[in-house]
């Protein structure tokens, strides 16, 4: 993981640009993951200090939504849907295939880095379910077969 004070900056300016909004603490985390790709641990004193809150409390916020990381995410971020469409399509299928081929769990990293494997409520893609994204890109119809066809195009990259 990487050194907080290489983050450090970044986090306090954050945290300086929603000072005075109310109802910042989930903005704040957004824009620390979204500019940075993680919260680390080392974080959290910094937005309790500036939000006059116990670390305790923005640690159980960080870890209440699924949705924040504390780790560096992989490479490529993949999310499977698994909102009701998409279960009806399998998409539990899909899921085992993806967590046995990439040896990990949801909210995990492969060991190289990778990949991180994500679950996601509905991507709005019902028409072709099971549906999944890697990164930016959206994906329907998803097979195992068409799901390993996807891995190995990004582990050619
Ligand atoms: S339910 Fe999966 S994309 Fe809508």
């Amino acid at each position: 993981m990487q050194d907080y004070q290489k983050q450090r900056a970044t986090v306090l300016q954050i945290l300086e640009d929603h000072q005075s909004m109310p109802g910042n603490l989930l903005p704040i985390l957004h824009g620390i993951q979204d500019t940075l790709g993680y919260i680390h641990p080392s974080a959290i004193a910094d937005i309790a200090s500036a939000l006059h809150l116990s670390k305790a409390e923005v640690h159980g916020v960080v870890t209440f939504y699924h949705y924040f990381r504390q780790t560096p995410p992989g490479q490529h971020t993949i999310r499977i849907c698994r909102a009701e469409s998409c279960q009806s399509m399998n998409s539990k299928g899909l899921e085992a295939h993806a967590k046995q081929t990439l040896g990990i769990d949801f909210h995990e990293t492969t060991a190289d880095g990778r990949f991180s494997l994500e679950p996601v409520y509905c991507l709005g893609n019902c028409a072709c379910s099971p549906a999944m994204t890697i990164d930016d890109e959206v994906h329907g119809r998803v097979s195992p077969e068409k799901f390993d066809q996807l891995i190995a195009s990004k582990g050619a990259e």
